[in-house]
Order: structure tokens, then sequence, then C-alpha cells
């Protein structure tokens, strides 16, 4: 009746930031400052998502975003929301965002780290009720402090993440992000306002019977993605697709599994963005044993040389991207 009272005092996220920061004698705390902000963030956001239906929040805005993509109302709220955020946290000098066309200054021009953003991932899922999601990744600025963010503080390859992460707003919210020594998962406790750790040292199955790609396009997909394809089907893997990203990875991280957003006729570049969708989430692959190419290369050796650059993406279980890579190899 009193519940279990004997259970262990879980590790709160903020816990868990000043605890890592201990085994670094000569951090300065303003990572972990900025990890904070972008918490503070999330829950505000997912504050927003759950009364979306009653506070007149959900649907499109009316306004086109630099992708040529109908903005949804939250996919607003969510980018404003962060930025803000990230400004009067202190600790961010620029912000490159889905949801805007050029570097957002943020007026810390002494802060020392830069933060490319997908405010909201899967926005077309908000009328329907099903998981979306924040994606982001952390830099160190290459510009000298002091002045204003440049191009090339935002151009830097996925290798010179410092950290990155991702919030996943479903049945439960949870937070899941690495500074390059494994990755942590924390799930909100809303009653209390707090994420606690609940996911310790993730690790991606080295092998997978899952795959998540949309096969709308299947037609005008590299030959090599339909040999794949075929292999999945010939093994009756089970084909799972959300259409919220953040998800699709989160399910495969946790049970085995590939995700695949290729070259399409319409996207002759794959539709996901290098910088604040792909980046963050093929550092987390890595740094959980998984794989995240281009088909051909790895997409944290990438060099940017856009802000909205976008790449094909075939991110999950080692065994599973490395068998695409393969074929994709074969002349068909
Ligand atoms: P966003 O909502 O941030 O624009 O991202 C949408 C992305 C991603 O979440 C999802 O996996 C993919 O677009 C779905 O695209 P399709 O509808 O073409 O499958
Ligand atoms: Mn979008
Ligand atoms: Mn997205
Ligand atoms: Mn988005």
């Amino acid at each position: 009746m009193l519940g279990d009272l004997t259970a262990p005092v879980g590790t709160t996220l903020d816990r868990f930031i000043a605890q890592k920061q201990e085994q670094f004698p000569y951090a300065t705390g303003e990572l972990s400052q900025l990890l904070r902000d972008i918490a503070l963030a999330s829950k505000i956001i997912n504050r927003e998502i759950n009364r979306a239906g009653l506070a007149g929040i959900e649907g499109a805005s009316g306004t086109e975003n630099v992708q040529g993509e109908a903005q949804q109302k939250l996919d607003v709220v969510a980018d404003v929301r962060f930025t803000r955020a990230l400004s009067k946290g202190g600790e961010t000098c620029g912000i490159v965002s889905e949801e805007c066309d050029h570097i957002i200054e943020t007026g810390n021009k002494h802060a020392k780290y830069i933060v490319t953003i997908d405010p909201l991932d899967g926005s077309s899922n908000i009328d329907v009720n099903v998981l979306v999601g924040t994606i982001f990744s952390i830099y160190r600025r290459r510009s000298p402090i002091g002045s204003s963010p440049t191009e090339a503080d935002m151009l830097q390859e996925g290798t010179e993440q410092v950290a990155a992460g991702y919030v996943l707003y479903g049945s439960s919210t949870m937070l899941v992000y690495s500074t390059g020594y494994g990755v942590n998962g924390f799930t909100y406790e809303p009653s209390l306002g707090e994420y606690f750790l609940s996911h310790p040292k993730m690790k991606m199955k080295e092998d997978g019977k899952i795959f998540s790609i949309n096969e709308g396009a299947y037609n005008t997909f590299p030959e090599g993605v339909k040999a794949y394809l075929k292999h999945c089907k010939d093994q009756e893997y089970s084909g799972r697709y959300i259409g919220s990203l953040v998800g699709d990875f989160h399910r495969n991280l946790l049970k085995g599994g590939i995700y695949i957003y290729p070259a399409t006729e319409k996207y002759e570049q794959g539709k996901l963005r290098l910088l604040y969708e792909c980046n963050a989430l093929a550092f987390l692959a890595e740094q959980a044993g998984g794989v995240a190419t281009d088909g051909y290369q790895r997409i944290l050796n990438v060099k940017p040389t856009s802000l909205h650059q976008r790449t094909p993406f075939f991110v999950g279980s080692k065994k599973m991207v490395e068998k695409a890579m393969e074929l994709l190899k074969e002349p068909q």
C-alpha cells in the first residue's frame, strides 16, 4: 500500500551531471550548466506538448521554414523555448536550428559553446498524439571568445561534438545523452519535475531484427537499398516506422535494429539534416556500439558545407548497417 519504501533513491540528472563534472578536476562547469539548460527547456516543451490539444497549439502555424516544410505551431513554440533557454542560460554563443535559416546569435559573445538543434522532431505526429522529440549537438566554438559566432563554428565535423543527445516526448519523457563516455538515459518524473537515471550505460545490440524505413519512395531507392530490404524480408525481420526519427532511433537503440533514410528522387541527398539530426544520433549510436553512415562513409567524418545540409542516413546495429553498406557497394 505504501509502495516500495526500501527502493534506493534514484540518481537525478542534476546529481549525475555534477558527479561527472567532479571526475574532471579542470572542468569549469559551463558544459554542465548548458546540459541543465537543455533539460529545463525540455521540461517546458514537455508541458506544452502534453496540453497542446487544450491550449490551441496543435496544427500548422501557416508559415514555412527554410526546409520548405509547413511549420507546425509546436515547431515554433519549441524553437522559441530552446532559443530563449540557451540565450538566458549564458553558455551558448550561437545556435543553428532547423526552424531558422541563419545562425542565431544569443548575445553571449563570451560563451564557449555552440548548439545545433532540431527543436521538435517528428512534428507531423503531434496532431495524432504520437511521440515527438528534440535532438541536439554541442560543439566548442572555433572563433575567438568575445566575437560573434561564425559559419566555421557551425560547420564542424561530427567527431568534434562535445556532447549530443535527444529528448523523447513519448509514453514517458526521456532524455538520452552522451559527453563521449557512453550513453545514459533519464526518465522524467512529472510530479517531481525531475529526470532520474533509468537507463545507465546504454548499449546497442550488435545485430537486430527490426528495420525502419519509409518504403513509400521504394521505386526511387538506390538498388543497394532495395537489395538490403529484400535481405530484411528474406530474414523475416520486423518493419517498424513511426515517422519520428527520435522514436525510431530510440526503439532500435533499445532493441537492436536499423533506421534508413536513403537518397530518393524527391530528396536527392536524403531528407535528414546532418547538423542537427544525423550527427547527434551518429555520435550516440557510436557511443552505444552502433554504426552510422551515409551508406559509404562514417557520418561523423562528413565535413559539412552548409547549415541545412542533408544526407542519406543509415544508423543502428553494427552488423545490420555493415550488411546494408556491403550491398550498396555491390553492382546490382
Ligand atoms: P522534422 O519533424 O524535424 O522535420 O523531422 C521529420 C523527419 C524525421 O523525424 C522522420 O524520421 C522523417 O522526417 C520522416 O520522413 P517521411 O515522412 O518522409 O518518412
Ligand atoms: Mn521539420
Ligand atoms: Mn527532425
Ligand atoms: Mn523538427
